[in-house]
């Protein structure tokens, strides 16, 4: 083979730079979020210069000067904008620079005025993603590879499961918690605008490991005339109002039984599970859809490998990373779908992939 060029060297070099670095990304955006970056920008009416973000932010004068190097790299990521890119390019304190909220930014702010009145607050998901728990388990792959072991990277790191640790660990519980929040009230908005069909014409709905219910009562407030159970752990559900519109909490074990209803809902539950386990699940699934009043289906909201979106698809294959380090599970491609569903007894399947990194798959008998 040929020797490189200079040329190909050095820009061969500079990837390798980025992606070795790769992990400080997460950890601008941690920052970011920490700081409350987007909400300071949505306070000053969605754009503000460096000294208006720094009067605004509660940075001790002696991280002042930093803050510049920060946006840079945010803005050089995409998630905010700075005008004209003159900030990053060019050296200099950044004084003069004007950074924007964008969509993805607005995606982060607290505010329930945003995104035409929904504070989605995917800040949340951010804070989870970047527990010292979860980066502690990457850290860990490299050896887990190694090893003959058949502790996960989770396990390796913190002693106990994800679940398990939730349980134990009020922190970690409620972070792991409120990011699942803010993803349903995220992705029912969605839902609702792009599928909202699926919910047409039924009475009743479980929503299975439906963690603290936002989904449920998001759907019972777009659909009032659906009664919906939730089904989750008893450390999830302890704390959560017994009875809240239309809304039923169950503590209890969706491997052991679902209530009936005439919609199962599994919403980011079977990327946690292995393909053994998702057989199981999805047979008290098809259980419980024979015992309902209407001709029932299972709603599966979760990811459908292979997007032809480069960003869609790069996201996909960082989260079969992340379950596989957190559960030794995965995402499925849709062949894999196809064998779990078959085994489970269910003939047929729709998949609509409407969700951007997810899509929604309805489940019949
Ligand atoms: C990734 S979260 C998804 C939560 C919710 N569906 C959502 O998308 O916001 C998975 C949920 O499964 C619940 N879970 C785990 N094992 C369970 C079990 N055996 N029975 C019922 N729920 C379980 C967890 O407590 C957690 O709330």
């Amino acid at each position: 083979m040929a020797m490189a060029s200079s040329a190909e060297l050095m820009q061969a070099e500079a990837d390798l730079v980025r992606h070795s670095l790769g992990y400080l990304k997460s950890m601008a955006l941690h920052s970011a979020v920490k700081l409350g970056v987007a909400d300071a920008l949505h306070r000053c009416g969605g754009s503000a210069s460096l000294p208006d973000l720094l009067a605004t932010l509660p940075l001790p004068p002696s991280k002042q000067p930093y803050l510049s190097r920060l946006m840079k790299v945010l803005a050089t990521e995409g998630i905010f904008v700075a005008e004209e890119g003159v900030a990053v390019a060019n050296g200099g304190d950044g004084a003069t620079c004007v950074y924007h909220l964008n969509t993805m930014s607005r995606l982060l702010v607290n505010d329930a005025g945003i995104n035409g009145g929904s504070a989605w607050k995917l800040s949340s998901c951010i804070l989870m993603t970047t527990t010292p728990q979860i980066v502690g388990s990457a850290l860990q792959l490299g050896q887990w590879f190694q090893s003959d072991r058949e502790a996960t990277p989770f396990v390796m790191a913190n002693g106990r499961p994800p679940y398990g640790v939730a349980a134990h660990d009020a922190e970690f519980n409620s972070a792991f918690n409120e990011a699942m929040a803010a993803d349903s009230r995220y992705l029912a908005d969605l839902v609702v605008r792009e599928c909202g069909e699926v919910f047409e014409g039924i009475t009743s709905l479980v929503d299975v490991a439906g963690g603290t219910g936002t989904m449920a009562r998001a759907i019972t407030k777009a659909f009032p005339h659906v009664k919906c159970s939730v089904i989750d752990l008893p450390h999830v559900i302890q704390g959560v109002s017994a009875q809240t519109d239309n809304v039923e909490f169950v503590a209890g074990d969706m491997m052991e039984f679902i209530p009936p209803a005439d919609r199962i809902l599994l919403k980011y539950v079977l990327h946690n599970w292995s393909d053994e386990d998702c057989v199981k699940i999805l047979t008290r699934c098809r259980e419980a859809i024979a015992h309902g009043e209407k001709e029932g289906k299972v709603i599966i909201i979760d990811e459908v490998v292979g997007s032809r979106s480069q960003n869609i698809l790069e996201a996909q294959l960082l989260m079969d990373m992340q379950m596989m380090s957190l559960f030794m599970a995965k995402e499925r491609y849709e062949q894999d779908w196809n064998k779990i569903f078959t085994e489970a007894g269910f003939v047929n399947y729709k998949i609509r992939p409407i969700l951007g990194v997810r899509s929604v798959i309805e489940l019949y008998i």
